[in-house]
């Protein structure tokens, strides 16, 4: 039998059972998860979003589902200009939306990148919001709306209690993102004051979006049964159309409202220390925010590449790897970025590209290392996919139960660097999906720009609905101050 898996068919060129394989096999096993195991890890999700959705347990969940007041998809009526703002990942984006109702399409008209400094990310409240507003003054100037009060789409992909589209307040920050003070505080605020302090220009009314409702609304668009959407790049995430009568925190039992689940802090009350590595609890330990998300941390961009890292360094440790030299390369933290482990992994190009890296990375490498060096990327990102895997089918499982029907075909609007960049990612995560859930069909659909003009269309069905019903913003207000148990 192969040394460790059938994935050790990249041949390792040492024998299976020699002393070295069988080490290499004691610490990377601990990262492959069983079809059962997946299952154990599904059950036990189920259990934290029913937790999450309920009345009485959802201040104590480590699985937030938050309600997102949307209540509908789009129906391809939607129409108009709109800006979009999109904070959440390694930049600051600031778009120019229109929705076009003749063509059903939606074009980004232009869109600016502004980088935010790393001290920023941990800095002062108001330094961070003062450069929001700065970027976002520029670009109207650029695009000559100066005068025209927009509706504003603003993509603000972090967990939020949101008690109106506008208002939504920040539960904590996660992805490297820490600046003191924010949390508790309405981010519509933040911005309106930041605006108001350059007082050079105006926005007019704002939507606060989550990345995952972004996208699953800009695919949405596309495919009207489009109703979850999961993002798999810095962080991880997904929401989905769920059944009013379960969301207990919110009064009416009709209909249903999208929910943004915050997977990404699945296992904060230790329900996944089983699975957690001596890798994972490291990572953890030495993050921002340390305790927080620990699900998103086994999974996202923002930490594979330390998990390999530190498999690395361990194998290299015990000798097993780099012929043992003590590598201060490796004790870096962050020297082996998440886009290796695409590189790596590549069918075709993947061994060069691995030696590329080691060689650029100042190791002293011989042919083993680089299979094994490969065999961690592998064993890492195939976890990644798994465990994402058996959450989506979780939420596919739920949703096909809450509606009584012995099969459920749906469409799943996906993004992320991690689901598109990556050589293997998709397969294996939808292979493992159709194991995990075999009684749903689900599409995957890669939203197109979900967080800017998906933030543009959830601006547009909130006006839609709004138009048709002028008294719906008053609703959805009395719905909210009726939040129950709040
Ligand atoms: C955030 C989510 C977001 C996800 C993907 C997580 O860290 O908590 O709100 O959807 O990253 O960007």
């Amino acid at each position: 039998p192969p040394c460790l898996s059938p994935s050790l068919s990249l041949s390792l060129p040492v024998s299976p059972s020699s002393p070295s394989c069988l080490t290499t096999s004691l610490h990377v096993s601990p990262l492959r998860l069983s079809l059962d195991k997946l299952r154990d890890v599904s059950s036990r999700l189920h259990k934290g979003l029913v937790q999450g959705l309920g009345k009485h347990s959802h201040h104590r969940a480590a699985v937030k589902m938050l309600p997102t007041f949307v209540r509908a998809t789009p129906d391809g009526t939607e129409k108009g200009d709109f800006l979009a703002l999109d904070l959440g990942g390694t930049n600051f984006r600031v778009l120019h939306v229109r929705v076009l109702q003749a063509e059903q399409k939606v074009v980004k008209m232009d869109s600016q990148i502004c980088v935010v400094p790393k001290d920023m990310m941990t800095g002062a409240t108001q330094q961070l919001f003062d450069h929001i507003a700065s970027c976002l003054g520029d670009f109207i100037a650029s695009q000559e709306l100066k005068g025209q009060t927009l509706p504003l789409g603003f993509t603000f992909s972090f967990p939020c209690e949101q008690k109106e589209i506008d208002k939504s307040i920040l539960i904590r920050w996660t992805k490297g993102f820490n600046c003191p003070g924010v949390e508790g505080r309405d981010v519509v605020t933040l911005l309106r004051d930041a605006v108001r302090r350059r007082g050079d220009y105006d926005i007019g009314s704002v939507a606060m979006v989550n990345d995952t409702v972004g996208t699953m609304m800009s695919c949405g668009y596309k495919d009207q049964s489009c109703e979850i959407g999961m993002i798999i790049g810095t962080g991880t995430n997904a929401c989905y159309m769920e059944e009013m009568k379960n969301v207990k925190r919110v009064e009416g039992e009709d209909g249903r409202m999208c929910i943004n689940t915050e997977w990404g802090g699945f296992g904060d009350d230790g329900s996944l220390r089983d699975i957690q590595t001596e890798f994972d609890q490291m990572v953890d330990k030495t993050s921002i925010n340390p305790g927080v998300h620990i699900f998103e941390k086994m999974i996202s961009g923002m930490y594979l590449g330390e998990i390999v890292r530190l498999l690395l360094l361990r194998l290299s440790e015990e000798k097993l790897l780099f012929k043992g030299q003590k590598s201060e390369v490796l004790q870096t933290p962050e020297i082996f970025q998440t886009k290796f482990i695409s590189e790596i992994e590549e069918e075709d190009t993947g061994l060069d590209n691995a030696r590329r890296i080691l060689t650029q990375l100042d190791l002293q490498w011989d042919e083993a290392d680089v299979r094994v060096v490969r065999l961690v990327c592998d064993t890492v990102s195939s976890r990644s996919a798994r465990l994402c895997a058996a959450a989506l089918a979780t939420i596919a499982n739920k949703m096909r139960l809450n509606r009584g029907l012995d099969r459920l075909q749906t469409t799943v609007g996906v993004d992320g660097t991690v689901y598109r960049k990556h050589p293997n990612f998709s397969e294996e995560l939808q292979l493992t999906v159709r194991l995990l859930a075999p009684e749903c069909s689900i599409t995957f659909l890669v939203s197109e720009d979900g967080s800017g003009k998906g933030a543009a269309m959830v601006t547009a069905v909130a006006q839609r609905l709004c138009v048709l019903f002028p008294c719906l913003h008053f609703l959805i207000k009395s719905y909210m101050s009726d939040l129950k148990n709040e």
